[in-house]
């Protein structure tokens, strides 16, 4: 039975586990200040908060889109809703956004101040590009983002200097009137609300962050038993081990952009996962998600197979095994995890000295968009500018993210025009796509030879 804070209120319920956030809010306990549109992750109307109790006492909220959110995952958490921002007075970034005619048909505003109160939350610095980041998956089709924009501006500004120090960052923002005083007793409250321990059922659906779940087959995980990864703690990590970055499998996209060690291991990949989906999305969503998915335009798997990461897989009976990404994926959407198996962990290799990694995406629209083909690259140069060591990931040109192969014949030569010339022919025979939604198969083949173009570009322009 999941049991969490709802704002204000403790709640015990007896809904399936696999019932939608959006939809207890607004049908079982009336609470309609969280909207719903697209039901797809796709448009940010039914964005919520959810904070989760940390190892230190505190709670760390994180905005998240509701209509894929099983209530199953969030069992011990504080869940805030419009209604829990807002008591006898609009909250700051409410205020704001009056101010700023950020606001016409109000249908996206919930979302857009809930979103913008997470990032008062939880992000490291109050910066507006920060800010601006953090609404990326909100979409608003009469205002006008300029409004917004400034809306959020005008938060920056008068948060400045707030709360620089974030053991005091929710107290600055309750003193601000971000959020309201409540918030305080939150952590207290949630020490008592013990999160019922995860029962393992045979043949149970295990649920990562949901986002591909619950956007494919909500109906039929309504009546499914579900088992969370998030109520696995100890595969919440990331860290460096000797030569290898070591990432739980419970792991969350942004988490994983955000953290020290892949920003100082892989400068350019948490810049790059921008592009996959939308803050609330990655918010939840998980790298071994993304991976055993196993849809062939998967960005994060498609970075993760040329930096030639490893998948340690934990069997039903506490075993490990590994396997390399580049054998996992058998054929359309079939891997190499037999029932009751999970990806308990990530292993990628940090670049070896003279390596860099560079990753492109060509999608219909340049953000909160599947790509129509993706591709990254994994260039080891040696010491006289020639190439030691290259691996290229291509997805959304065959039925699996793959790894293109013969590159070995490359090795030695230098990055010439006729090189990259020569590796992007190659890539295009490579490629099998078919014509779908996302373009058509001649299309996708030149695009990808395009990618490769684009992956030496600064390589090329340096070495002539
Ligand atoms: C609006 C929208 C936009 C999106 N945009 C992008 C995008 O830009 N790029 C992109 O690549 N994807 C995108 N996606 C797809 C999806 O969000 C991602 O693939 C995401 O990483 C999936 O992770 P998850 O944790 O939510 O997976 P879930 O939905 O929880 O799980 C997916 C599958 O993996 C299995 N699974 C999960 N973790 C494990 C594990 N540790 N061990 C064994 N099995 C496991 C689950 O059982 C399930 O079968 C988008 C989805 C939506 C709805
Ligand atoms: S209703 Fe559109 S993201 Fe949830
Ligand atoms: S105000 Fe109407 S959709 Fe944003």
């Amino acid at each position: 039975m999941p049991s969490f804070i709802l704002n204000e209120r403790l709640i015990h319920t007896d809904e399936r586990p696999g019932m939608v956030l959006l939809e207890f809010v607004r049908d079982v306990t009336c609470l309609s200040g969280t909207k719903e549109a697209c039901r797809e992750g796709e448009c940010g109307a039914c964005t919520v908060l959810v904070g989760t109790r940390q190892a230190d006492g505190g709670v760390a909220y994180k905005a998240c889109a509701s209509c894929l959110l099983p209530i199953g995952d969030v069992d011990g958490c504080h869940v805030v809703t419009v209604e829990g921002l807002s008591g006898e007075s609009l909250t700051l970034v409410q205020q704001l956004i009056v101010e700023h005619s950020a606001s016409q048909c109000g249908f996206c505003t919930p979302g857009i101040v809930l979103s913008l109160t997470g990032f008062c939350l939880g992000s490291p610095k109050l910066s507006y590009d920060d800010a601006i980041d953090a609404l990326d998956g909100n979409i608003c089709r009469c205002t006008g983002y300029v409004s917004i924009r400034n809306a959020a501006r005008a938060l920056c500004e008068r948060l400045a200097g707030a709360a620089a120090d974030p053991a005091q960052r929710l107290a600055a923002l309750v003193a601000a009137g971000v959020v309201p005083g409540y918030f305080g007793a939150i952590p207290e409250q949630l020490a008592q609300l013990h999160a019922a321990p995860a029962q393992a059922v045979q043949g149970a659906v295990l649920v990562a962050g949901g986002t591909d779940l619950f956007a494919q087959r909500p109906e039929q995980l309504l009546e499914s038993d579900l088992c969370f990864l998030s109520a696995r703690c100890d595969l919440d990590y990331i860290r460096v081990d000797g030569e290898v970055l070591r990432v739980g499998g419970a792991v969350t996209i942004e988490d994983f952009r955000r953290s020290e060690p892949v920003r100082k291991h892989f400068p350019g990949l948490p810049e790059d996962l921008l592009r996959h989906s939308s803050t609330i999305l990655r918010n939840k969503a998980t790298l071994t998600g993304n991976v055993v998915n196993a849809s062939p335009i998967g960005d994060a798997t498609i970075i993760l197979l040329a930096l030639d990461a490893k998948l340690v897989i934990e069997t039903a009976g506490g075993a490990r095994r590994e396997v390399r990404l580049e054998n996992f994926f058998q054929a359309y959407k079939k891997v190499d995890l037999a029932c009751g198996e999970l990806v308990s962990e990530i292993v990628i290799p940090l670049l070896p000295a003279g390596a860099r990694y560079h990753f492109e995406k060509v999608s219909n629209r340049a953000m909160l968009d599947i790509a129509a083909v993706n591709s990254a690259l994994r260039l080891t140069s040696a010491p006289d500018g020639s190439i030691a060591d290259l691996r290229i990931s291509a997805g959304g040109v065959g039925p699996v993210p793959f790894l293109l192969g013969g590159l070995e014949a490359f090795r030695g030569k230098k990055l010439t025009p006729e090189t990259v010339d020569a590796i992007a022919k190659s890539a295009e025979s490579a490629a099998k796509p078919i014509d779908d939604i996302r373009g058509a198969a001649a299309y996708k083949k030149l695009l990808l030879g395009q990618l490769m173009r684009a992956h030496f570009a600064p390589a090329v322009v340096e070495a002539v």
